[in-house]
């Protein structure tokens, strides 16, 4: 992993070793992805600091799930023009989903000279090379490819644990083609980590204190269905679940065609697996489910609900939803809003559709107006906002346990409850421990209790 001309070329090029700085947008997985090129950097000679001006190297970790993401990222590079003005020794790099896209790595040639250097999430390995490159010859490296989609194993990760949580990816890539989403586009075809790496990275994370670890992927319920490992993702979950420590462990994100009962019969039989699970569904109509390409319908995933409940009786799920997508209609979107109320959802993280070029979904008829779209948006929220107020009403008496994520300065803290929710909790705790508290009210949208 170490390149052996770079930490000297950036020696030379800043007289001292350089800071970095990684601005990362977007999902989990490319929070974790940002640990391991820190990671990476650092073990080539950098030294990481929190302040995007006083950087020698930025690096811009992009998203390009929707529309909204990268605008703020051209945003953000805009602004590195007035800094290389001032240092031009600054390097600028960026990475991500967004620079997959040929359009805007174009857009990125022509239009932002102040951008130094392209690279592929893909391949984080190969980012130590560019640089070396780009100090070497001078030149602008800016080609988007790499050598081999890959799984990166042995970088080393320097994680961001200030939420208490580690994030730890269990398989990269994504096969499923949901005819709105750029990801498999840009991430490419599903690869899984073997299970002996994943098992040796959660033992690091339990080993170094983590109470709190997430396994990523774009579809879990997939995890080595290509591979011949002969364990699938219940069997990973339960090799975990064995693992000696006081842990929770939690998963993101399922896809409701690959989930199946056996996944809920281990979460039921293991202990350590939180009472969580976000299953996104996009679409409450069969017919936009269809155009979405999700392969399965609103009653096999309301079939999936009403399982996972009869044998998990404490299970909370989340989603998230597409709000107007092409050719969708009231009533189809009306369907949504009652599925939202029929699944009983603790949270859904909903969004507007975003035309994603190259994809299936953008040469569709789509001739909703974007303020129709707004306002079936806010009417949703407002319907999950009644559902989620229920649940939390509920909750009240409960007793929870937790891990303190943060104190406050009035005699309480901050607990992050198992089904993923905050709670202020007075009384005293330390930060990424465990502990039993009593849910006493829900006030102003917030839940508060008392430790016990
Ligand atoms: N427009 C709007 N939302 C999208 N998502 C993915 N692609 C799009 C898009 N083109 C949402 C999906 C997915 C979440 C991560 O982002 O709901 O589950
Ligand atoms: Fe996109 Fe669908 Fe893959 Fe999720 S499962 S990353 S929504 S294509």
């Amino acid at each position: 992993m170490k390149n052996t001309n770079l930490s000297t070329q950036l020696k030379e090029r800043f007289g001292h070793e350089p800071n970095l700085f990684i601005r990362t947008y977007g999902c989990q997985q490319n929070v974790a992805d940002s640990e391991r090129i820190r990671g990476l950097l650092e073990s080539n000679g950098c030294v990481y600091c929190e302040d995007a001006d006083s950087a020698d190297i930025v690096i811009f970790n992009t998203c390009a799930v929707r529309g909204h993401a990268e605008d703020r990222v051209f945003g953000n590079i805009g602004a590195m023009k007035a800094v290389k003005a001032a240092r031009p020794e600054v390097i600028v790099i960026m990475g991500g989903c967004m620079v997959q896209q040929p359009h805007i790595a174009q857009n990125i040639k022509m239009s932002y000279p102040y951008v130094d250097i392209i690279f592929n999430t893909n391949n984080i390995s190969e980012l130590p090379g560019r640089i070396s490159e780009f100090l070497g010859k001078g030149k602008r490296v800016l080609d988007p490819a790499c050598s081999e989609y890959t799984v990166n194993e042995g970088i080393p990760v320097v994680r961001d644990l200030e939420r208490c949580r580690a994030y730890l990816p269990i398989m990269y890539g994504c096969d499923n083609f949901c005819s709105y989403c750029v990801v498999p586009l840009v991430r490419g075809r599903e690869r899984s980590r073997r299970p002996e790496d994943v098992v040796k990275e959660f033992r690091e994370c339990v080993e170094a204190g983590c109470k709190d670890i997430m396994l990523l992927g774009q579809n879990v319920n997939s995890y080595g269905n290509k591979s011949g490992f002969g364990v699938d993702f219940p069997d990973l979950l339960r090799m975990l679940n064995d693992v000696d420590g006081d842990f929770v462990i939690r998963f993101m994100t399922s896809h409701p065609k690959n989930a199946s009962k056996k996944l809920f019969d281990t979460i039921a039989e293991c202990g350590k697996i939180s009472r969580h699970i976000h299953l996104p569904v996009q679409s409450g109509s069969d017919r936009i489910l269809k155009l979405m390409n999700r392969n399965y319908t609103r009653e096999q995933y309301m079939e999936l609900i009403r399982y996972a409940r009869s044998v998990i009786p404490d299970v909370y799920f989340t989603s998230d939803i597409i709000v107007g997508f092409p050719g969708e209609t009231e009533d189809e979107y009306l369907q949504t809003c009652s599925l939202i109320e029929e699944a009983n959802y603790y949270a859904t993280f909903s969004f507007i559709y975003s035309k994603r070029e190259g994809t299936p979904a953008a040469s569709m008829p789509d001739d909703t107006p974007h303020s129709v779209k707004a306002q079936r948006l806010n009417a949703l929220n407002e319907i999950q906002r009644k559902v989620t107020e229920k649940l939390e009403l509920g909750l009240v008496g409960t007793r929870q346990r937790g891990i303190c994520t943060g104190i406050l300065n009035d005699g309480s803290f901050e607990c992050r409850i198992n089904n993923n929710a905050e709670v202020t909790v007075t009384g005293s705790a330390e930060v990424n421990s465990f502990c039993d508290i009593t849910i006493t009210d829900y006030i102003n949208r917030r839940l508060y209790g008392k430790a016990e």
